[in-house]
């Protein structure tokens, strides 16, 4: 995909689109379940009055992009299937320039046509992804239809059964994008792993190959790399003896970073850090830290819903750093870019994940292809950021060998795109039944990964608040332990008896326990309690205290602190004072 679409020429096609609702998929297949592409992407009018043409977006209702349809309409709140966009557009083409349509994502599985035309298809709810239309455009009007299909499928990825609401359509911004006709495609621009002195990297052109050379330049480091480009249009480079100044949480400092052409210009903000483990540390620009987390979905403050905007990414930053936090884990599936780059401008160190959730179909190749591909097209988005520091393979998914075989092929295949962020994956807690009170961190897939991620609900799932206090923990692998998931539910301003599920002082009972348990394990490097909001989920029914929400957060859905959030805060401020005199 296109590297960094901010930094390009492009007009949005963000705005009102029109829609049908299609259950039976029949503007796509026909009597015979045969696909066509003469159906709505034709977005056909009856010219005369004779004429037989059984839709009309033109007198349709709309939906906004970027926006998932469920929480715009609340007939469409649980609609999961085919649902159409429609959207005119003008356009000044120019022969010389190329254009390609790139949507920051459409879950889940999407058709596009520009002017009747296939431009192309993808799968996948939570990456980007671009097609060229340079021949299907034209010079003044063009109109772009999409057919997007949120149906779970149990060979998919994620597959059937996820907590979280499964919010469909076009999420995310979608523009069209105009290059030259050699352009640069991507470009990758990092420090060499564990070397704060040396950056390497590489810029991909696409088209003809006239000129042989590009820059690289980052002006305020008097850096200026001339590069010798291949016939593929690829060019590598190593620059040693750099001068930077190192992102960090506390001095989130970034560069204006310039790719140069000879017809094609690019600028990003890129900040340069070095991320590694050694032993059971975690070294952030070759210093200890301890990854003070908390969990998020990308459901937006206040309205619900998918979240999409800036503002949003803002809210809930603020939110993270009020409780001290210098780590969030973006869960469970690739969260869109301007979260990612704000995650660059606050100083947040970042876990992303790839959607490989619970119990996917772990023996079928296509759903192995799938997996892989969400995972390499997350990663190439992303791996100019200085805020990522790992690429999380996996969550809570069961142990066997088929599992295993297919995580640490997508561990092979992180680790060949990026070998300059850490891997790792959110397991779970086993204890051996001769030893109840322990908890063994020998999960065979750890041998592949950095860093120990694990997921315990002591006081919630099992047992009582009181049963975290008797817990001890053992690992296997000499690797740093990250507590990707631990907590409890509350009704936010639901009080009583810490005795009493849901309430806020059971909740804070919870963290009271599992923090003490937490903070003897002497490989403990980060805690990421689950999860920083309420967020919606179809599988919480229960009436008068989830009525469709995981109660989980430390916030509620309106923004609500409860009382757990200031018990979070205080371990966080004695670990960070802790970890300054390291
Ligand atoms: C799981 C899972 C989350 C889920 C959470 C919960 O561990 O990873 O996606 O929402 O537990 O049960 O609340």
């Amino acid at each position: 995909m296109i590297q960094n679409p901010d930094g390009r020429k492009s007009i949005s096609l963000d705005g009102n689109w029109h829609y049908i609702l299609d259950p039976y998929q029949t503007g796509y297949l026909d009597y015979r379940l045969k696909p066509t592409n003469e159906g709505f992407a034709q977005n056909a009018k009856a010219k005369k009055e004779s004429d037989r043409v059984e839709y009309n977006f033109a007198k349709t209702p709309t939906l906004h992009v970027p926006g998932d349809w469920n929480t715009q309409n609340p007939v469409l709140l649980y609609y999961e299937g085919t649902l159409w966009y429609q959207r005119d557009f003008n356009l000044k083409k120019d022969p010389n320039q190329r254009y390609f349509v790139y949507f920051g994502a459409v879950n889940y599985e999407c058709h596009v046509w520009v002017n009747g035309k296939k431009a192309g298809q993808h799968v996948g709810g939570f990456t980007s992804f671009d097609f060229e239309i340079t021949d299907l455009l034209h010079d003044g009007d063009n109109f772009i239809v999409v057919m997007a299909d949120n149906t779970r499928k149990r060979d998919a990825v994620p597959t059937v059964n996820t907590d979280w609401w499964n919010y469909g359509g076009i999420t995310r911004s979608v523009r069209i994008i105009e290059t030259p006709k050699t352009f640069i495609r991507d470009y990758y621009v990092q420090l060499a792993k564990g070397d704060s002195k040396i950056i390497k990297g590489w810029v991909q052109l696409d088209g003809m190959v006239g000129d042989k050379m590009v820059d690289v330049s980052i002006p305020e480091a008097g850096i200026n790399k001339k590069v010798e480009v291949a016939d593929d249009g690829f060019a590598s480079f190593e620059i040693d003896r750099v001068k930077l100044d190192l992102w960090s949480p506390q001095n989130p400092k970034l560069y204006e970073v310039i790719v140069k052409s000879k017809t094609d210009e690019v600028h990003d903000q890129i900040g340069f850090r070095t991320i590694e483990v050694d032993g059971n540390n975690i070294l952030l620009n070759g210093k200890s830290i301890f990854l003070r987390g908390v969990c998020m979905h990308e459901e937006a403050p206040f309205r619900s819903g998918r979240a999409h905007s800036v503002a949003e990414a803002r809210t809930v930053y603020h939110w993270a750093k009020e409780m001290d936090c210098n780590f969030m884990r973006l869960a469970h599936y690739s969260h869109r870019e301007n979260m990612v780059k704000e995650g660059d401008r606050e100083g947040m160190l970042l876990w992303a994940e790839n959607p490989v959730y619970w119990t996917i179909l772990w023996n079928n190749p296509d759903t192995y292809a799938n997996a892989e591909h969400q995972l390499a097209e997350m990663i190439t988005r992303d791996k100019n950021r200085a805020s990522i520091i790992i690429w999380s393979m996996a969550n809570e998914t069961p142990l066997s060998d088929a599992r295993l075989k297919f995580i640490s092929g997508l561990v092979d295949k992180a680790r060949s795109l990026d070998n300059t962020r850490l891997i790792s994956a959110a397991l779970e807690v086993y204890h051996p039944k001769d030893r109840p009170n322990v908890v063994i961190l020998e999960d065979p897939l750890a041998k592949y990964l950095d860093i120990y991620g694990c997921n315990e609900y002591y006081g919630w799932y099992a047992g009582f608040p009181e049963a975290a206090d008797n817990i001890t923990w053992e690992m296997k692998y000499n690797k740093p332990l990250v507590i990707t998931e631990f907590g409890g539910g509350a009704l936010y301003n639901y009080h009583g008896s810490k005795k009493t599920r849901w309430t806020e002082e059971y909740q804070e009972d919870v963290y009271k326990h599992n923090l003490k348990m937490l903070d003897k394990i002497p490989f403990l490097r980060g805690t990421a309690p689950w999860i920083l909001m309420d967020f919606r989920s179809p599988k919480r029914v229960l009436t008068g205290i989830q009525d469709g929400y995981n109660r989980k957060g430390l916030i509620s859905d309106q923004g609500q602190k409860k009382k757990a959030f200031w018990v979070m805060k205080d371990f966080y401020e004695k670990k960070e004072r802790e970890y300054q005199n390291k």
